[in-house]
């Protein structure tokens, strides 16, 4: 006979939200998905659901390609969007320019990212307006092609249902795609009163990165074209970087169950409440502050150095110091309960 597992006694993880595991309705989709046969390659009926499904959402019809990760989904819908002589105009703290390992620029053929400023990480509109048109017609240099936010942003904050509009409206100016990383855009919707419709294409988003796997999915993305002209070359292009999955019933399985009666926001409504609770708890603390206004799951704080040491002594995982010294990164997640807040506050409490 096999002994019980030990409780899991480990410390709540804050690191990111994809260090939480799978929607237990995710994992019974897989489940349920696995009885006999499906056509391969996306051609499954789950596949054609999801696709109904999405257009549902977004109040239109739209093209989707499910893909395994956010690098890949953001990265192909880039590819897509410029020739390798292009420009991609993002914001300096943006994924696609910090943790993708060059992933853009590698499927692009050779884009360049250019940095445009803006508070909060987010990209400002009069700023974006000036980079779009320098060096154009130059053949000296890479030409705007597209231009990229990023919602919720890497910081945490939220891009207004208005300046997203901004921002599109400079796009369609300056005839620029406008591509929307939605990693967290769960988080986002869950706390903007706007509809997914309203927070994308109604403001200028031609693409859409719509993440899954930090917010209860195991492992899927769907790139979300409101454009349905460009799936030709996407699906060429998807299948070229090795994500055409051939059992991709179980991509679409986890994305039609995180759909499915809302869990997709319920789950991140759970995930931005814990944050919520965090902010509440650390401002009470002597000694720590919390940087800016936390809108979905994502705080920054300033740490005493002996506190950020105590908790990590004590197993509690986070990032720090990328943001500078004493400042720490803490990620809510779905699975983040209100205990593992406490915990975490009560051992910086005793430590302050
Ligand atoms: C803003 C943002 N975009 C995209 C991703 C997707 O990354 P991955 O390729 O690890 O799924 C992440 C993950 O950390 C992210 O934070």
């Amino acid at each position: 006979m096999t002994a019980p597992a030990p409780p899991n006694r480990r410390p709540p993880g804050f690191g990111s939200d994809n260090v939480a595991g799978v929607s237990p309705a995710i994992l019974a989709a897989l489940a349920a998905a696995n009885e006999g046969p499906m056509p391969s390659y996306g051609a499954d009926e789950i596949s054609a659901r999801v696709e109904a499904r999405l257009s549902q959402l977004f109040e239109r019809e739209v093209a989707v390609f499910l893909v395994s990760t956010g690098t890949a989904a953001n990265a192909l819908s880039l590819a897509a969007l410029t020739p390798p002589w292009g420009a991609v105009l993002c914001h300096a703290e943006s994924h696609i320019e910090n943790d993708e390992c060059g992933a853009p620029e590698f499927f692009s053929g050779g884009a360049k990212l250019i940095h445009v400023p803006g508070a909060e990480a987010k990209i400002d509109p009069q700023a974006l307006a000036e980079a779009a048109r320098r060096n154009r017609g130059d053949v000296h240099c890479v030409q705007p092609a597209a231009v990229s936010i990023t919602q919720a942003s890497e910081l945490g904050t939220l891009y207004s249902v208005a300046e997203t509009a901004a921002i599109g409206a400079v796009c369609r100016q300056a005839g620029l795609p406008l591509h929307m990383d939605g990693s967290r855009f769960a988080n986002a919707v869950a706390a903007l009163s706007a509809s997914p419709a309203e927070m994308t294409w109604k403001a200028g988003v031609d693409v859409l990165s719509f993440g899954a796997t930090k917010n209860g999915a195991l492992g899927v993305e769907a790139i979300v074209l409101f454009d349905r002209e460009r799936a030709g070359e996407l699906a060429f292009r998807r299948k070229r970087a090795g994500h055409l999955s051939s059992k991709m019933r179980f991509l679409a399985a986890q994305m039609e169950a995180y759909l499915a009666d809302d869990l997709w926001l319920a789950n991140a409504r759970q995930a931005n409440a814990m944050a919520a609770r965090l902010d509440a708890g650390l401002r009470a603390l002597p000694g720590v502050t919390v940087q800016g206004r936390v809108e979905a799951n994502m705080l920054f704080a300033q740490l005493p150095q002996t506190m950020i040491e105590g908790l990590l002594a004590q197993g509690f995982r986070f990032y720090t110091d990328r943001w500078g010294a004493g400042v720490v990164r803490l990620v809510t997640s779905f699975a983040t309960r209100e205990e593992d807040v406490d915990r975490l506050l009560e051992a910086a409490a005793k430590l302050g």
